[in-house]
């Protein structure tokens, strides 16, 4: 039992779980509030928790017009060993912006005034749970750094309208799949410019990415979750948490697979064979999150699969 709890705290933090989500600004600001909300579940006024925690004036993806402040560009770099001001920051950013869409783009949901996501982990505990379809079937689908899909369309589906990454993870993307860029850095940002100018030594993020669908993590959105949702506990969230988080902000109903260990406590990914049951949280508050995630899934502020 405490060894399967272990797991999952480090199956949140290794594989890094979290993704994000993006939303148009315009789409984001239309985002209805529980009144207006067509879903057959919405959230709830009467969800003090969310209430206490959701501030929907945060906006996970940056746009052209984002006005970041300086106190959290600053806990931001704080992360990081970079000596970049503020203002070499924003220089990069006004740089990128000039290639990528000014603001990201929300697809359009099936059901008018319903936005349904699925936020999918890699967790092995996807492995025969024949969730493709129910996943498929949401309007937006994200998945994190290189969950595969092909050869797994039965438990994890075949539809992927947004990928979470970060230069490291090394994942494929199609044309039409939005890439959520995770910065941690701003080494991170500059590895995303570098790979949409030409004649430069930057390593193509991916030679089909498509540069219209390119959203980029807010570092004031990473501020407000390990500040508000975390308690400030751990060093920054898991990529798997700000995921989830930014889907409560840009979705109208949040269901989420593949977190967390299964049955036997396997903290592995469902397309890898498990190598070792030992795993570290790193600078991720990873029980922490956890409890949280089965917290708001037993509240019933989100839908949580967890396999058989
Ligand atoms: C939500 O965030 C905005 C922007 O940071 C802030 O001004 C506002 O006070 C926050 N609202 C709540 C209820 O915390
Ligand atoms: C990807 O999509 C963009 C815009 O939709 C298009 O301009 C580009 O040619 C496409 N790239 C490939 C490799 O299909
Ligand atoms: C999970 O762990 C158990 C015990 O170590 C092992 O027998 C089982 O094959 C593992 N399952 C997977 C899917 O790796
Ligand atoms: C779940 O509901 C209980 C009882 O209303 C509340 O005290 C708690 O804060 C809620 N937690 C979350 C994460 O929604």
């Amino acid at each position: 039992m405490r060894v399967q709890f272990k797991m999952l705290i480090a199956l949140l933090a290794v594989t890094t779980i979290g993704v994000f989500l993006t939303a148009s600004y315009s789409g984001w600001i239309e985002l209805k509030m529980p009144s207006s909300c067509r879903c057959e579940k919405c959230f709830s006024e009467e969800d003090v928790f969310l209430n206490q925690h959701l501030n929907r004036s945060i906006e996970p993806f940056l746009s052209a017009t984002t006005k970041l402040t300086e106190d959290e560009y600053n806990w931001w770099r704080h992360l990081q060993r970079n000596r970049h001001n503020f203002n070499y920051f924003k220089a990069t950013l006004d740089k990128l912006f000039k290639i990528i869409s000014p603001t990201p783009v929300l697809e359009k949901s099936k059901t008018e005034g319903c936005r349904t996501c699925a936020v999918v982990g890699n967790s092995v505990n996807l492995k025969g749970s024949r969730y493709g379809p129910l996943i498929d079937f949401q309007d937006i689908v994200i998945r994190i750094n290189q969950g595969p899909t092909k050869g797994f369309e039965e438990d994890v589906g075949s539809r992927t309208t947004h990928r979470v990454m970060y230069p490291e993870s090394g994942s494929v993307l199609d044309n039409s799949t939005h890439l959520v860029m995770f910065i941690f850095k701003i080494r991170d940002l500059e590895w995303l410019l570098g790979s949409f100018l030409t004649g430069t030594s930057g390593k193509p993020v991916n030679p089909r990415a498509n540069k219209d669908l390119v959203m980029v993590l807010n570092p004031a959105f990473m501020k407000y979750v390990h500040q508000k949702w975390l308690g400030k506990k751990g060093k920054y969230p898991s990529t798997g948490f700000m995921t989830l988080i930014s889907a409560l902000h840009i979705c109208d109903e949040v269901s989420v697979f593949g977190y967390g260990a299964d049955d036997d406590g396997n903290w592995s990914h469902y397309f890898e064979t498990l190598k070792s049951k030992n795993f570290k949280t790193g600078p991720h508050p990873g029980k922490h999150e956890y409890a949280l995630i089965h917290e708001l899934a037993q509240n019933k502020t989100i839908r949580l699969y967890k396999g058989w």
